[in-house]
This record gives C-alpha cells, structure tokens and sequence, in this order.
C-alpha cells in the first residue's frame, strides 16, 4: 500500500474512493458537506434516512454519487464532534482502511487528515494516518504455506491536505512509515515461534538491520559473558541448548559528547519456566517472551528510518529459559555482574535474572536514561490488563516523559510505586537478595529487583506483560511499545 499527499477537493478526482467523515447526530464534516453540494443534496438525503448517524466505528459506502468524480463515497462516522481526539482519530482511520480491504478499490482518498484533532499539528495527524492504515492491514503469513486471505485490492491511498500543509504533511507521512516499519518488525519477531526466532535468529535480525541502516552491532557469546561475570543471565540460560546471546546495538546519530538513551529489552525466546515448569494450558504464548527485545530492534528501526539525530544504545540479554539436567535449581546462588549474589527461588522468574546484568553492562556506555522493556510478570497483566503498559521509574521527570509520550502516541502507560517497604519481600535467608518476592505486588517487587542494579542512571522500567500481545481469537504481537518509545525518542530529538 502506497502513500501519497495532495491538496484535492473532495468529489473532484477520479478516484475509486472518496472517504469523508460524519461526526454524531448526522453532522458534516466539511470535506463531506463539498461533496454533499456537488451532489446536489444526495449525501444529506442518505443521511436523513438513518442509515448514517455518525457513530465511531460506522461507515457506509456509497456508489455512484451523483456528480462525484469517483466510483464510491465512504462516509466514516466520527462520533460526537466535541469528543473527536486522538484515539477517536486513530479508530477512525483503522475502520476506513478495513472497509476499503474488503472492497475492490485500489485507490482511494481520505479526506480525513484535515480534520481538527485537539492541538494535534498536521504532522501529527499524517504520521498517525499512516501509522494506523499500516497497522490495520498488517498480516504475518510467514508461517503459512501459502496466503491464508487473498490480498486486498487497495494499492495507493492519498491524503488529502490543504496546499500550504503540503510540506509538513510530507515530513509526518515518513515518519508515519518508519514507525509503522518499526511496529511490523516487532510483531513479526513476536509472532514468529520460538523454533523460528531463538537468541541467534534475534542476533541475525540485529546484524541485519545495522547493517541496512549502516549503524554498530556487537553480539558477545557465551564465553564472553562468563568472562564478565554475567552469571544471573547465564544460569538462566544453563538449562538450553540453544546459545545465549547478548546483543549490542550502537546508534549514534547525534553529537559526539552527548549521552545515549540505553533500551535494554528482555529476550527470553521461550519461557518454559525452567524447573520451576509452567502449567501447559496457554504455555506457547511465551514465545512472546522476547517482545522486549523486538521493541528495542522495532524502535532502533524506526528511529534510524527517520534518521533521529540522537544517541541510541540498544541491548538485548537473549536466552530460553528450559528446564534440563543442567539447569538452573530452586534454592541455586549466583552472582551477578555488579558482584551482588541472588537467590533464585524460582527459576520462572528469569527476566529479571538476565535483565539485571544487561543493566550493569549498560553503565559502561553513561547513559543519559535507561529504560528497559519487558514482559516481566503476570502480575501486571492482573494489575492492568490489556490496556496500558506498567511503568517503574527512579527519577520522576523521567517516568513523566515516557508517560507522556505513551499518551502522545496511544500507547499507554501508567506509573506504579516503587517505595522501600516493597524490597523487604526479596529478603534472602543466604544470598543478598532473592528474585521472587511472594503473591502480592508482584509487579512491583520484580521492579523492586530491578532497581538494585539501576543506582547509577536515570531508570525507567516498562512492563509489557499484557500489553506486548493478544491472546483469543486476534492472537499476536501488538508491537507495543514501539509507538511509545519511538515518541519518546522523537521527543527527545526535537528538544536539540
Ligand atoms: N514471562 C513471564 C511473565 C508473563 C506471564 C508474561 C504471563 C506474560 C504473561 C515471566 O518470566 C514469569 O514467568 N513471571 C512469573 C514471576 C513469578 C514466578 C514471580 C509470573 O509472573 O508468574
Ligand atoms: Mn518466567
Ligand atoms: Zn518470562
């Protein structure tokens, strides 16, 4: 599918169709009140009607509008006008491009990016257009021996903008379609199996995209990691025969003297558990136990598709977690990287295991921030669901800043406490701390692990655990929270 930005008045051009917005109570938008006049009253007559009253979510498609240039109008409910905002536009476009998948239109028009969303700019309003059409007819059919649906017949769809927003329009459609690349990416890695995708394909996808976009990769092996003392994410990785890999990724962008923004992104490519094994029911969506990992590889794509003028240091502890005769046992101790010894109670608690040490190893590149992604704990899925991503931080403008490049860019999150009275629950009876800390706030108390390894940087942990995926009938990568750290970084670029 194809982009394009043009000043078009709607009705005008031979398109196969013209997509306009009716907000709640039957009320034109502009771009649909054009069309109504140069079809002689034909679209306010279908509406009086009742078959389009404007709902979010409702369209209706219409053929052969009398003096209309092109063979069909999609009027696209837009709600309550005083309610339109950025979710609201979002949904909009997804329905739109849904609608026109299913039919045989090859190009289209939308007349929609004119529409006024809050204060969101021009820029804004293209980059999210073009974010969420991608997203809405994105398929992973790799696995599949053939295409499962046909494909559908949409080619080329245009913006419409007023002439003078042409140029700003431009900027934001490209960085629609990196970040839509970035989202592809990280759902493809999380969608791909844990026979498919194991700490060496995660490397190779690595190598690759450093080397398409001409930027740093380093991938230490095992021996490398004992020579560092990474013993935490090493004995996570005792019980597989897959090798561990911790991988290195260097985006440098931006000034020579200014600090990275380090993401550390948990690569578990299947978590088993270990010996302290999983239930069976369900246990193969934890091949999206990487999806941290495909978050960093997905922003770092992103960011280096829009040529962000930044600093960025991506690193993925990559590892199975597999029970076996050489695995890691309740009650083992290690020592970690920065020297503390932990007590792992339970080897299902193993992101935080290889996490910790990639925090250490991130010190060496003095970090402006660290935020580390992951699909930590099930107890965030109980704390929040599906709808935001848990947020942990130990500095407070910095969890203010990912909060709000979450709203910004519809991927939410929502900051949880870290207080001291939470690190009791990892007190160890023989090493210095224990990586489980019992039922309640577990969420918390896996965070609270975190935080021991993070005393020397700005820090921000997001738990994706719920947010990373679907489970049901739409089963998948979501590719969150690609959208919020991209917004993140991009914010972090402008104020330079
Ligand atoms: N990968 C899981 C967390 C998870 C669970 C993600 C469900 C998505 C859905 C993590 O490694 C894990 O197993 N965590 C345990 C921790 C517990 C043993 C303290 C959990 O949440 O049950
Ligand atoms: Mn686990
Ligand atoms: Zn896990």
């Amino acid at each position: 599918m194809e982009f394009s930005i043009k000043p078009l008045v709607p009705g005008r051009n031979a398109s196969g169709c013209t997509v306009v917005g009716v907000y709640a109570d039957r009320k034109l938008s502009e771009a649909a009140t054009t069309l109504d006049k140069t079809s002689k009253g034909y679209i306010r007559r279908v509406i009086d009607r009742g078959d389009m009253a404007g709902a979010i979510g409702s369209s209706l498609m219409l053929h052969d509008v009398p003096g209309i240039a092109s063979t069909r109008v999609l009027l696209l409910g837009l709600g309550p006008k005083a309610e339109f905002a950025e979710k609201q536009f979002r949904r909009c476009i997804t329905t739109a491009i849904e609608v026109l998948a299913q039919t045989g239109t090859v190009d289209a028009e939308l007349h929609v990016t004119e529409l006024a969303v809050g204060r969101r700019d021009i820029e804004w309003r293209v980059m999210q257009t073009a974010r969420a059409a991608r997203e809405a007819t994105y398929r992973f059919e790799q696995m599949k021996s053939a295409p499962a649906k046909e494909a559908p017949a949409l080619r080329r769809v245009v913006l419409a903008v007023a002439k003078s927003d042409e140029k700003r329009a431009a900027r934001g459609l490209s960085q629609g379609l990196a970040l839509a690349h970035g989202i592809s990416l990280a759902r493809d890695l999380g969608n791909l199996p844990g026979n498919v995708c194991t700490p060496a394909y995660l490397a190779e996808q690595a190598r690759k995209l450093a080397k398409h976009y001409r930027f740093k990769v380093q991938v230490l092996e095992r021996a490398d990691m004992e020579k560092l003392g990474m013993n935490t994410l090493l004995s996570v990785a005792a019980g597989s025969s897959q090798p561990p890999k911790l991988i290195v990724l260097e985006y440098r962008a931006g000034p020579k003297t200014q600090k990275p923004v380090v993401l550390v992104g948990k690569g578990v490519t299947f978590d088993t558990g270990g010996i302290s094994l999983k239930p069976a029911p369900e246990m193969d969506e934890m091949k999206y136990d990487m999806s941290g990992a495909g978050s960093v590889l997905g922003t770092l794509k992103a960011v280096a598709e829009m040529k962000l003028p930044l600093n960025v240091i991506g690193i993925i502890p990559a590892t199975e977690n597999m029970p076996g005769g050489r695995a890691t046992k309740p009650g083992d101790i290690v020592t970690s990287m920065s020297g503390l010894t932990v007590e792992i109670l339970n080897t299902d608690a193993e992101g935080r295991l290889i996490l910790c040490d990639a925090l250490t190893y991130a010190e060496r590149y003095d970090p402006a921030a660290v935020i580390d992604i992951a699909t930590l704990t099930g107890a965030c899925v109980i704390a929040l669901g599906h709808v935001v991503s848990g947020l942990f931080a130990n500095n407070d403008p910095l969890a203010r800043e990912v909060l709000s490049a979450g709203e910004q860019s519809g991927d939410g999150a929502w900051h949880l406490p870290l207080h001291d009275e939470y690190q009791d629950q990892l007190r160890s009876n023989f090493a210095d701390f224990a990586n489980i800390g019992g039922r309640p706030a577990g969420a918390v108390t896996a965070a609270c692990f975190l935080s021991r390894f993070t005393k020397k940087f700005k820090w921000a942990h997001l738990d994706v655990a719920g947010t990373a995926w679907k489970s049901g009938k739409d089963k998948g990568s979501t590719g969150r929270p690609v959208p919020l750290l991209t917004q993140f970084l991009v914010n972090r670029a402008g104020k330079r």
